[in-house]
Parts: structure tokens; C-alpha cells; sequence
């Protein structure tokens, strides 16, 4: 009986000893690479007297008024990985507006993941459109209204990019997710190092009901936030063997996080059950029954 006791003592001694060491070897790997510091990760893309920085670094906006909108996008390139970013949106009047929050590889035949946030007229819902590009091919829009105002607060949005699936969550809640079915002939994106980007830009011409609602400019500027962002990522130093191995320190590509867990299923059943709007794959219309390969293969 003690000696049973004692040997189980040692047991969980032991797990967790391992369990340390196993943390000591992924924080010592190079691929974390956030600072938290908007100025020592990201650059601007455009319009510097658009972009406001907080003294410590740590928090940024974006101004979007009649001259101009404005972006910034990271100093390196990544493949594969997790990166959250909290947001927070342009309360009251937003219609027309766009803030893009995206992944892109920015080639001729590019891979990118997208989350557009779709302003509104005062008291109505903005809509979270995500979109996947592999290859070049697009056309996978998705659509859903958020279970909170985006507007009130900081949320948490984030992008979990490896070998086997993409998620899309929205506070730790995963709204979409994209498989990697490449055996099956779609392709994914699974070569090309992406950037990550936010802009803010008018998009009147279609974002809110369909183009009817105009930016109204009387109402700006308007103003997006972006605060706590963490880069879990794999630098791109030329060589996609590095990223795309096992190693300890390339957490995301481990097979906890090839497929959705039990509870982030039911999660994502219940967000594309109560809060999805439009999705692609239901629109037989726009592609003429020829849905895309990818709408007849398992989502996770
Ligand atoms: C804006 O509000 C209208 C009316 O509630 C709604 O139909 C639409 O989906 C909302 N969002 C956008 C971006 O158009």
C-alpha cells in the first residue's frame, strides 16, 4: 500500500518534470516570435499619419477618414502557426467600412486567410466574412453574424494554420475551419510563407447590404483597435522543411491539433447552426451545382 502510494508519488513527479522540460524545449525553439510590440513586429504599409501607436507599443489603431485608410503588415514571413489578435471594432456608425485581418503570401498565385469585418448603420450587426485562397482560387466566402457586439470590447481573433487544417476562432470558439483534402485534388495553402496584415479601407461599393449603405463621412474618422497580439509561428528562412516538421518547438503541427477536439465540434456546430448567414458551399445558385470539391469532404 505505501509503497504503491509513494511509487505513485514519484509517478506524477515524473509527468510533471517531463512535462517542464517539454515546455522549456518549446519556449527555447525559434519559433515564437511575438514581442507584443506592434513597433518591433509589424511595419506600416500605408499612410503612417493613419496609424496611431501607443507610447509602450502594446496597443494600435487604424483611422480611416476621407483621405485615406491605412495598414500594417508583419516584418516576417510565416508558414504555419497560430496567431491571435484581439480587435476592436468602430462603434456606432461603420457602414461601407472594412477592417481586413489576414494572411497572405502576396504571389501571383496566392495563398490567403482572411476574416473581413463588415461595418454597419448605427444599432446593426456587422458581419465576419472569412475566405480561404489556396493557389490563387478563391470564391469561399463565409459569413456570420457575431453572439456580441464587436464593438463594445477587445475580442480575440485568431488563425490556426497547419499541415493538416485551418481554424478560424473567435474567442477560443472555432467559426470555420478549411482541411487540407490536396490528396483529394483541392489545394491548400501549404508552400507559401504568408505575411500577416490588417488595413482598414472604404468598401462601400459592396460590404454593407450589398453596396446600399454608403460610408458616411460626416461620421468619421473611424477607428479600429488592436491590442495583445501573440505570433506562435514558424519564421520563414527559405526552407519549408524546417516548418513543416514535428519538432517540439512546431507545437501546432502535433497531432492534438490536426482535427477539431470533441468540444470545439460542438462549439462549431452550434456557430454554424445559430450564427451563420451565408456560406458558399450552400450556394448552388452561384456555382451552378458545380459546388467546389472541397463542400463534399469532411470539415475536420
Ligand atoms: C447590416 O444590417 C442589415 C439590417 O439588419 C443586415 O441585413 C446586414 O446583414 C447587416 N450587415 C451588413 C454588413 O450588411
Amino acid at each position: 500500500m505505501r509503497g504503491n502510494m509513494k511509487l505513485r508519488g514519484d509517478k506524477i513527479r515524473l509527468i510533471t518534470l517531463l512535462g517542464m522540460i517539454i515546455n522549456l524545449v518549446r519556449i527555447s525553439s525559434a519559433s515564437v516570435v511575438s514581442s507584443g510590440d506592434f513597433n518591433k513586429d509589424f511595419f506600416v504599409m500605408w499612410s503612417p499619419s493613419h496609424v496611431n501607436t501607443s507610447s509602450d507599443g502594446r496597443t494600435r489603431s487604424l483611422i480611416l477618414d476621407k483621405d485615406t485608410g491605412a495598414g500594417f503588415a508583419s516584418n516576417e514571413m510565416f508558414l504555419f502557426g497560430q496567431i491571435d489578435m484581439q480587435i476592436k471594432l468602430i462603434p456606432g456608425y461603420s457602414a461601407g467600412t472594412v477592417l481586413a485581418f489576414y494572411l497572405s503570401s502576396d504571389q501571383p498565385n496566392r495563398d490567403e486567410i482572411d476574416f473581413e469585418f463588415l461595418g454597419n448603420v448605427t444599432g446593426q450587426p456587422y458581419i465576419l466574412q472569412t475566405n480561404v485562397y489556396s493557389d490563387g482560387f478563391d470564391n469561399r466566402e463565409e459569413r456570420i453574424y457575431l453572439w456580441f457586439d464587436p464593438t463594445e470590447d477587445f475580442h480575440n481573433y485568431s488563425i490556426l494554420w497547419n499541415l493538416h487544417q485551418i481554424v478560424f476562432s473567435v474567442d477560443s470558439i472555432p467559426i470555420r475551419t478549411f482541411r487540407n483534402h490536396a490528396d483529394k485534388g483541392v489545394a491548400f495553402p501549404r508552400w507559401q510563407p504568408m505575411s500577416i496584415k490588417a488595413t482598414l479601407w472604404n468598401g462601400d461599393s459592396w460590404a454593407t447590404r450589398g453596396g446600399k449603405d454608403k460610408v458616411d463621412w460626416s461620421k468619421s474618422p473611424f477607428i479600429v483597435s488592436f491590442a495583445n497580439y501573440t505570433i506562435d509561428s514558424c519564421i520563414w528562412r527559405g526552407n519549408p522543411r524546417f516548418c513543416r516538421s514535428n519538432s517540439p518547438g512546431n507545437w501546432w503541427n502535433w497531432e492534438d491539433f490536426s482535427s477539431l477536439t470533441p468540444i470545439q465540434k460542438r462549439w462549431f456546430k452550434w456557430v454554424r447552426r445559430y450564427h451563420m448567414i451565408y456560406d458558399y458551399c450552400q450556394d448552388n445558385e452561384r456555382f451552378q451545382g458545380n459546388l467546389p470539391k472541397e463542400c463534399s469532404l469532411p470539415k475536420y
